[in-house]
């Protein structure tokens, strides 16, 4: 194509999203049983009826159509699946079946999670991820969930997020279980490795062409005082904890310290048949001697753009090549690599144009460049409840309003859609971002 920046054929173009965020009384979870606390959430909010996508999801699906979207990716909410321990509702799985007929009646293909951050009442109840049952109850129900849907799914993501799911709720301790515990969150790392295993075999004895991985979270962190030897150590040790320590165990088997001493378990070996990235933030790290907080604080680079805040400060900072020192980090493993989630909270829309451009010209340098790179998921279509921030981060191409549901396409929405329907990075579109036009990159 001349005068455009184009994708490869076939490139997948994508939104993502999940369960707990968009269905809507998602009652038997811990994350709404953790939303009726007061103060849990931002402004005492709840997630309600969220989107209303267990009612109607097929409005927005009627939506992504439009954009010219041919994949999305959705999570199954396992408290709906399995309400009770061992009783499986086929209403619930018939209803994700119909989900997904309905995507691909679009001409979208679907990617289903098996777990993005919530669990059934009564597994949070027995110890959830810290009690090494969740290994095997986590592979039942990915046998079940593959029996019923299989047929309709071809693309798997075990468990999103996991060292997010992780940290949050053992080191941090801001999530349920509210666990901060450096033992006890050891003991879920390794339990997370194993259920994501008995999910990728069980997945691969029913469908041996399935593409399996897990949702990776991925964060670049650097030294905020580049010759510092504390900032440079606790820069790496974030980076040994939450990547080598994680992709040693998946694709060589190997538990390395403090998980395991170097051995190869062959159960773990080979589980990701392509690497999924969730990309948002790039970090500086400064020393502190503090080894709850992993020996580091946190913060952005002085100047940089910031995006809207949260509570907490800013949610991200313009950071245009991060998304590209991610996947040339992860190139050498050998795996195709697909952008999972990556987006930002922009509730007027006066940045997420200008740093989706910039990224997807990255992206697009890398693939010129030879990376195989094959999709990208954008976090998210519509506005939807941001787990400890309620309703007040704007992450949607389409904002939406919780209360009456109505919804309204931003700029980006347009613009993505027309990256979409191009399979292309159009050069006026280019021009217009201050991105330069094809091949001066
Ligand atoms: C990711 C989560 C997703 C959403 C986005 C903004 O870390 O996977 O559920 O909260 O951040």
């Amino acid at each position: 194509m001349t005068g455009t920046r184009a994708f490869p054929a076939g490139f997948r173009w994508g939104t993502a999203s999940s369960s707990h965020q968009t269905e809507g009384n998602n009652q038997n979870n811990q994350w709404w049983r953790f939303e009726q606390q007061p103060g849990a959430i931002a402004f005492g909010q709840r997630s309600g009826i969220a989107c209303n996508w267990w009612a109607n999801v097929e409005a927005d699906f009627d939506q992504m159509a439009q954009l010219g979207l041919n994949a999305h990716r959705l999570s199954l909410e396992w408290s709906r699946i399995e309400p009770r321990p061992g009783e499986f509702d086929e209403v619930a799985l018939d209803r994700y079946r119909a989900m997904l007929t309905a995507l691909h009646e679009r001409g979208i293909q679907p990617w289903l999670a098996l777990h993005h951050f919530t669990n059934p009442l009564w597994l949070e109840e027995m110890g959830g991820w810290e009690n090494p049952a969740i290994v095997e109850q986590f592979t039942t129900y990915t046998e079940k969930v593959v029996q019923h849907v299989g047929d309709l799914c071809g693309h798997w993501l075990t468990i999103n997020e996991p060292l997010v799911y992780l940290g949050q709720g053992w080191l941090r301790g801001v999530w349920p279980p509210h666990h901060p515990n450096l033992l006890l969150a050891l003991r879920v790392y390794r339990h997370l490795l194993y259920a994501h295993a008995g999910a990728y075999h069980a997945i691969h004895n029913a469908q041996p062409d399935a593409q399996v991985s897990v949702a990776k979270a991925m964060r670049h962190f650097d030294p905020a005082r580049p010759r510092h030897l504390g900032d440079q150590w606790a820069a790496r040790l974030r980076r040994y904890l939450f990547e080598d320590l994680w992709f040693s165990a998946t694709l060589d088997g190997r538990l390395l310290p403090p998980l395991g001493i170097g051995q190869v378990d062959p159960q773990l070996a080979n589980t990701l048949d392509f690497i999924g990235i969730n990309y948002y933030a790039r970090y500086q790290v400064t020393f502190t001697p503090n080894p709850a907080r992993l020996f580091g604080c946190e913060g952005y680079t002085l100047g940089r753009e910031l995006s809207d805040s949260s509570s907490r400060g800013p949610y991200s900072q313009f950071d245009p090549d991060g998304l590209g020192i991610i996947c040339r980090r992860l190139q050498p493993y050998g795996k195709p690599i697909y952008i999972t989630e990556h987006g930002l909270p922009d509730q007027d829309d006066d940045q997420r144009p200008r740093w989706l451009v910039a990224q997807l010209t990255e992206l697009h340098r890398l693939i010129r460049d030879g990376a195989d790179i094959r999709g990208y998921f954008h976090w998210t279509l519509v506005d939807n409840f941001e787990w400890n921030d309620g309703w007040t981060m704007h992450f949607g191409l389409i904002d939406m309003d919780p209360i009456t549901q109505i919804r309204t396409p931003r700029h980006s929405a347009t613009l993505y859609s027309r990256i979409a329907h191009a399979n292309a990075l159009p050069d006026n579109l280019l021009a217009r971002y201050g991105m330069g036009s094809s091949g001066e990159k």
